[in-house]
Order: structure tokens, then sequence, then C-alpha cells
């Protein structure tokens, strides 16, 4: 197994005390994400959406790496072959873990962007709206956070891992949302091997080679083993 692309989601952060999205208490179950993760949410308020960001920016700077993304850095360091984490996820653990070859294609909660210029810099802790943009001035602050509606980062390079990939797994992920849900067809249609590692079975589960099924913190070590064993 060469290459290996893995998809991560909410669920590999959830046992750092992070929340997932669409499980019972999940955060959209508390929030409407209408009003806080799309652009014209953000238009009608974008104080209500700072204070959703600058909330969970908060929660992450709490939160520790877990077991699971310890685990996927160790694979990252160890593995003879490629090794890319291709993640839905904005907190920046699997960095803080020690894995490098991370791409963010929903944005990161540690980025700001300017929707006036295009400009990017590292977010503060607690973002407003009046912030001015470092480049040109304007009070045009948003996190660098992809919404509902917009197009997701790094597609490119991320379809071609995909078409490259010997391995695909997929880690605590509900596969609800598209592109992310797609990937495992895309890359079992180029010839990987598919394999699900998440608490409850995925919507997309029967697309993969095989599934495995409880916590990330005992699959993803236990599995990482398997692979650096080969
Ligand atoms: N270990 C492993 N998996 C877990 C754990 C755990 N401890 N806890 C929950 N899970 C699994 C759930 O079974 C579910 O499959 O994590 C998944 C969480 O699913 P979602 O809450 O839908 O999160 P995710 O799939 O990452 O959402 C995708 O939706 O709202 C958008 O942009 C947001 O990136 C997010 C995207």
């Amino acid at each position: 197994m060469e290459k290996i692309v893995i998809l991560t989601g909410a669920g590999i952060s959830a046992e750092s005390g992070l929340g997932t999205f669409r499980d019972k208490d999940g955060l959209w179950t508390r929030y409407d994400l209408n009003d806080v993760a799309t652009p014209e949410g953000f238009a009608r308020n974008p104080s209500l959406v700072h204070d959703f960001y600058n909330a969970r920016r908060a929660n992450c700077a709490e939160a520790d790496p877990n077991a699971a993304h310890y685990a996927l850095a160790r694979l990252e360091r160890e593995h003879r072959g490629e090794v890319l984490i291709v993640t839905q996820n904005v907190d920046d653990l699997h960095e803080r873990a020690g894995a490098s070859a991370v791409i963010h294609m929903h944005g990161e909660l540690r980025r700001a962007l300017c929707a006036a210029c295009g400009h990017r810099w590292n977010a503060p802790a607690v973002m407003r709206a009046a912030d001015p943009c470092p480049a040109c001035g304007r009070a045009a602050t948003r996190p660098d956070i992809v919404w509902f509606g917009e197009f997701p980062y790094r597609m490119e390079r991320i379809d071609r891992a995909l078409g490259a990939a010997d391995l695909f797994v997929a880690i605590g992920t509900s596969g609800n949302v598209y592109p992310a849900a797609g990937f495992v067809r895309e890359a079992r249609a180029m010839g990987a091997m598919t394999l699900e590692l998440t608490l409850d079975p995925s919507d997309s589960a029967t697309d993969f080679h095989e599934a495995r099924h409880g916590t990330a913190t005992e699959l993803v070590p236990a599995w990482v083993d398997e692979i650096l064993a080969c």
C-alpha cells in the first residue's frame, strides 16, 4: 500500500472534546447551519457568525490531539510510501499531533480571510466583523472557513491524490457532505482499496471494501500498527 489518502471528519476529534455535527447534541442540533455556515447567514448577521467561530476557536485551543491524531502522524513519519491527510475538520489537531501533509478542504479556524480582497492571515483568538483587513483595511473580516454553497479548497490536488491512491481510508465522517462523501467512489473507481473507520456506519458505508466500527482512539492506532507491520 504505497500511496495512502486519508479523509478525516469530526469523529476523529470527538474524543478530544470537539463536537461533531450530526450526532445527538451535535452542533447542527444546537445551531441552524443556515445562520452560521452560509455566506447568506454571514451577510445577514456577521457578529453571530463570528461569535460561533470564536467559541469553536476557543474550544479548539483548549483541546488536545488524541491517540488517533498521533497515530496518523506516526503513519506519515514511518510509512515508506506517501501519506496524505485530507481533513474536513477546521481544527488544527492533526498538525499539533505532528502531521504535516494535511489539506484542510473546509478551511481552518486558525486563519482569517478578507471578504473584500481575499487576503488571508493568522486569525486572532477573537475575531470581529469590524476588524480591518491587514492588507486593504476594509472591515470585511470573515473566518477562513468554507461554508455551504462555497467551493472546498485544493480540489485539483485532492482529485489527483485520489486517482493515484492505493488505499483510501475515511475516519470519523458520516458521508453526508459532498464532494468529500464521494471521494471513496472516486478512489475505488481508480483502483484503490477502501476502508471506513467510524463509530456508526456512514451514509456511504456500502461503497467501502471494508468497514470497522468503534471509536477513533481504538480503531486508528490498531490500523496504523497493521499498516506499518506490512
Ligand atoms: N470515533 C470515531 N467516529 C466517531 C466518533 C468517535 N469517537 N464520534 C462520532 N463519530 C462519527 C459518527 O459516527 C459520524 O459518522 O463521526 C461522524 C461525524 O459525522 P458528522 O457530525 O456529520 O461530521 P462530518 O462527517 O465531519 O461532517 C462533514 O459537514 O457540517 C459540515 O463542514 C462540516 O466538515 C463538516 C462536514
